[in-house]
């Protein structure tokens, strides 16, 4: 094909380049008839630059009325200076006297307008992602999204990892989530699985000596969606031999630090901070802690301050093992409307109200229980949390998890309907300590809360011989989350290297030795043979992309995400295939139930 390659890009001249003659290529953004005068925007990947078109000009002209929207063309002319200057853009300063121009390709009228105050339905949007991609705040996410490759593949390399592709077809061995399953047409009845993580493979390239693996990977996982889960996600995974959690978590702090500076021009701090996950759920009532919240927003257990109340509703959770506890609200005016509001919020956990204590600034104490707490209750309430006149303190009293939870949802409410998050900060934070595992009630058995791999603490290795239920809850792993500004964007553990602990897990969440084998027997028997001691950790990459973007969603972090039913609306997967496809597969689909 011939025609006019581009001199320059459409974001890069400005008035350094007035007079000279230069060539763009790109896509007709906007066009505007000033009696007469045409001007378009034309628009690529790197920016816009306004084009004039002057009806003396005659054949340019005609072509240039023919120009529709996002018309591809290719643009000669000099750069002039602009009378009318746009401070908004880098080449606001210049525009293109065109003396010459060629429709490389036309286009149908878009079902949206390409601009970054995008007006179409997310629906819509998704349906013409390739359109979408083309306004520069989606563009941005990915140009911010590589950079951030080149910095994780540079710092691994630096750090002697060794970069290893894992397999997409692998065995399913269900645990956390849903595997997306493959038939197979060779082995008739059988199925792949797609990883839901590259886990076992990880850990056996450590039994083959790679000592520091890495990999950017794509995972699978048939579960929920929400804002920040996609069914296929990408991780910076992560596996190291010989270490212990200090070690994995400088590398990963140290790849962290690079990718701000880099990218942000931020100087993280030498060491994140470090939290038990006991300590997370009492005091923030989360295991992902977003510490942006100003004001001294922490949990306080009142079980103790109020004993001895008249208020049966306490003195209920109280006797059936529960507890009591509050937040405070620093000096915010908190109307009855915010209240009911908030009360509202709460039934929602199930609980039958909000109990608070306001601190009027003329001194007086506006509270539904004040009546049946004595003085003392209230003045040691008011030095629990350091109370100043302004103050409201929102108490719930129940099962200890529940309250902790609830008020650590309230505590995120209360921040955003009153802007207390500092949305200009970064605030990483290490949850250590979690319990090795999960009791179920319902189901009366166990399940590991991270993967069956996981090492318990030490000091905790003889609970797994336990059969008291409290004592094996309270086991506590080598197992560690990496928060971000509340989001979980890191998980990982040191893992199990010893078969006989491996079996004493297994038995405790009720695995037998042909279970085990028929799900794990291939690492297992692998781990016969000399498996060293190690422990790693994954990166939700599209997570810290959409952090880094300023993202509420990582689905715009993903060039072609799928929707929160899984389905893609461009290319219209999952769909239907053919009962000749079925059939060599030896599948049949049943009537939904
Ligand atoms: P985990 O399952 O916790 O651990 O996943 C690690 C990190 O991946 C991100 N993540 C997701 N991101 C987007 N969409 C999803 N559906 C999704 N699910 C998880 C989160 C999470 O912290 N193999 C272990 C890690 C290890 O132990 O080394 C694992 O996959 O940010």
């Amino acid at each position: 094909m011939n025609f006019r390659k581009r001199t320059h890009t459409c974001g890069e001249l400005n008035i350094k380049n007035e007079n000279k003659e230069v060539t763009l290529n790109g896509w007709v953004s906007k066009k505007r008839d000033l009696g007469g005068l045409l001007f378009i925007d034309l628009r690529d990947r790197y920016g816009i630059t306004q084009l004039k078109i002057i009806p003396e000009n005659k054949d340019i002209y005609d072509t240039a009325l023919k120009l529709g929207q996002e018309y591809v063309i290719s643009a000669s002319g000099k750069v002039l200076k602009r009378e009318s200057i746009n401070k908004n853009i880098p080449t606001g300063e210049i525009e293109i006297e065109l003396t010459g121009i060629e429709i490389l390709n036309e286009s149908e009228v878009p079902p949206f307008v390409i601009e970054d105050d995008v007006k179409a339905t997310d629906e819509l949007r998704l349906k013409y992602r390739y359109l979408d991609l083309r306004r520069k705040s989606l563009t941005d996410n990915f140009i911010i999204r590589n950079q951030a490759y080149q910095i994780v593949h540079k710092y691994f390399e630096k750090h002697n990892f060794i970069e290893v592709e894992t397999p997409m077809l692998m065995k399913s061995t269900p645990e956390g989530a849903r595997d997306y399953l493959v038939p197979s047409r060779v082995h008739y009845g059988k199925f792949y699985a797609l990883p839901q993580s590259p886990q076992l493979y990880k850990q056996i390239l450590m039994v083959s000596g790679f000592d520091r693996y890495v990999q950017i990977c794509k995972c699978f996982r048939d579960e929920d969606l929400r804002a920040d889960r996609q069914p296929e996600f990408t991780q910076i995974d992560l596996e190291m031999s010989f270490v212990g959690q200090d070690d994995v978590f400088e590398i990963v702090e140290g790849m962290f630090k690079e990718i701000w500076k880099e990218i942000k021009g931020i100087d993280l701090p030498e060491r994140f901070t470090r939290m038990s996950y006991d300590e997370a759920m009492s005091t923030y009532g989360s295991d992902k802690p977003d510490l942006r919240i100003t004001g001294d927003m922490k949990i306080v257990n009142l079980t103790e301050t109020v004993k001895g109340s008249e208020f049966k509703v306490f003195n209920d959770a109280l006797e059936s093992g529960g507890i009591v506890a509050g937040i405070k609200l620093s000096s915010k005016e908190v109307s009855r409307k915010i209240i009911d509001g908030l009360t509202e919020f709460v039934k929602k956990s199930g609980f039958g109200g909000l109990g608070y204590l306001k601190f009027n600034p003329d001194g007086t104490v506006q509270s539904p229980v004040v009546k049946f707490l004595n003085e003392n209750i209230i003045e040691n309430i008011k030095k629990k949390f350091s109370t100043e006149k302004g103050d409201t303190i929102f108490i719930l009293s129940g099962e200890k998890m529940k309250v902790f939870q609830t008020l650590g949802q309230l505590r995120l409410k209360l921040a955003e309907d009153f802007g207390l998050t500092d949305k200009s900060k970064y605030e990483f934070v290490w949850v250590i300590d979690f319990p090795l595992f999960r009791y179920e009630a319902d189901d009366k058995r166990f399940y590991a809360e991270h993967h069956v791999f996981t090492m318990p603490k030490d000091e905790y290795i003889k609970f797994l011989d336990s059969k008291d239920v409290n004592e094996i809850e309270s086991i506590r792993a080598n197992c560690y989350d990496l928060v971000l500004n509340g989001h979980e964007v890191i998980s990982g553990s040191i893992r199990i290297h010893k078969p006989e602990l491996q079996k004493k897990v297994f038995d405790i969440i009720g695995l037998s030795d042909e279970e085990a084998k028929m799900k794990f027997g291939f690492i297992l028997e692998a781990f016969r043979y000399g498996a060293p001691p190690h422990g790693g950790a994954a990166v939700g990459f599209d997570r810290i992309i959409a952090i880094l973007c300023g993202l509420n969603s990582i689905t715009d972090t993903i060039a072609f995400p799928k929707t929160l039913k899984a389905s893609s609306l461009m290319d219209e997967c999952p769909s239907e295939v053919s009962k000749e496809q079925l059939d060599e597969l030896g599948i049949e689909i049943k009537q939904k139930k």
